[in-house]
């Protein structure tokens, strides 16, 4: 990783946070609120395709009121994070996966494609530069949010000619203020996610604006969270606002919606079901029906429910309602199952366990 990082090279902030403004931040982490000293970025255009690669001073953005971003929504954005394991190594987690999955929403949103090994590098020099902020406190990370978009001033629906690559750092602790504690979902019929042929398996602002009234509709109603159907019928879970969602049942086995082209293949879905088929449990990709769920958990055939992210982890869900209907999964308390997926998982992701599966990657 270091001498990728080399790619990136670093013109470093003359003016980084003071050491008690850091020593602050570190005390109270919430997610996404507090950034670290540098950005790493890189242009392209369409003559001189990738160029300008550096790592520099965290700041605000020039941009012409004209670029395409703010009048067509043509970007794609990615979520990790770098773990501080009990050596004061700093790891990230399947880098490879998320490269990969910028690259194919970047095709979407008809962007060009950042080589994976920019994309990697970019983390391992930002990551070098801004070491200190990677927290070590348990649950704790520095999450990266590397993210691109059309900066060309053309107010021409077409493909912007000028793109800009960023990646910037938040160190964080739990999603949810509660941390490993069960949320409620509030499953609405009225909006959609995503459509097929649309843009639901890009990770794309726009799918995130879509779930915001959503969101706040649910919120006001008391629910953390909101849960999406399919567009074209209205019967099937998808997924939440921004984590894929699984469900436990009682014989052991898991389930999980198919990746059809309206959801995001998330990196957490695809690590949680390589564990869980290794261990030799039976876990399927497939429909689930909102009806056909509503009666396997009032029969106690469903046992637990959980969401997963990189920013949430796994995160049980102890309760799920609709216009008319309230379920509690369970007894509403995180089950076996979904304890200890996320025991497993972090236990990898923190260094506690052997990485038999070569997931980690040292920045
Ligand atoms: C993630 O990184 O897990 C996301 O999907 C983004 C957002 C929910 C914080």
């Amino acid at each position: 990783a270091a001498g990728l990082a080399g790619r990136f090279p670093l013109t470093p902030n003359p003016e980084p946070a003071s050491e008690s403004r850091h020593r602050e931040v570190m005390a109270k982490l919430a997610f996404g609120v507090d950034f670290t000293d540098h950005m790493a970025r890189a242009t392209w255009s369409e003559e001189r395709g990738w160029h300008g690669h550096r790592t520099e001073a965290y700041g605000p953005l020039t941009l012409d009121p004209a670029a395409a971003v703010l009048h067509y929504g043509q970007e794609v954005f990615e979520g990790l994070k770098a773990y501080r394991h009990a050596d004061g190594s700093v790891w990230t987690f399947r880098p490879g996966f998320n490269a990969s999955r910028l690259r194919a929403s970047a095709r979407r949103l008809a962007l060009p494609e950042l080589p994976d090994e920019d994309f990697v590098a970019s983390l391992a020099s930002l990551v070098a530069a801004d070491e200190r902020w990677v927290p070590s406190d348990a649950g704790s990370s520095l999450y990266l949010r590397p993210f691109m978009y059309a900066s060309e001033s053309f107010l021409g629906v077409r493909p912007a000619k000028e793109v800009e690559y960023l990646l910037i750092a938040s160190p964080v602790g739990p999603y949810f203020p509660d941390g490993f504690q069960p949320v409620s979902i509030w499953v609405t019929d009225r909006y959609s996610r995503a459509a097929l042929g649309g843009l639901g398996a890009a990770k794309t602002g726009g799918n995130y604006a879509a779930s915001l009234l959503p969101q706040q509709e649910a919120a006001a109603k008391g629910f953390a969270q909101v849960c999406f159907l399919d567009a074209a019928t209205s019967t099937a879970l998808e997924e939440l606002g921004g984590m894929n969602v699984f469900v436990v049942d009682a014989d052991g086995s898991l389930r999980t919606p198919a990746i059809t082209g309206t959801i995001l293949e998330g990196g957490t879905r695809s690590a949680i079901l390589d564990l869980l088929r290794s261990s030799g449990r039976t876990v399927s990709e497939g429909t689930i029906l909102l009806e056909d769920l509503r009666a396997q958990i009032a029969s106690g055939q469903v046992t637990e429910v959980f969401a997963c992210g990189t920013a949430a982890v796994i995160t049980p869900i102890g309760r799920l309602a609709g216009e008319g209907w309230d379920a509690v999964v369970g007894d509403g308390q995180p089950g076996p199952v979904t304890t200890g997926l996320y025991q497993e998982l972090t236990d990898v992701q923190y260094g506690r366990r052997p990485d038999t599966r070569d997931w980690m990657y040292q920045l």
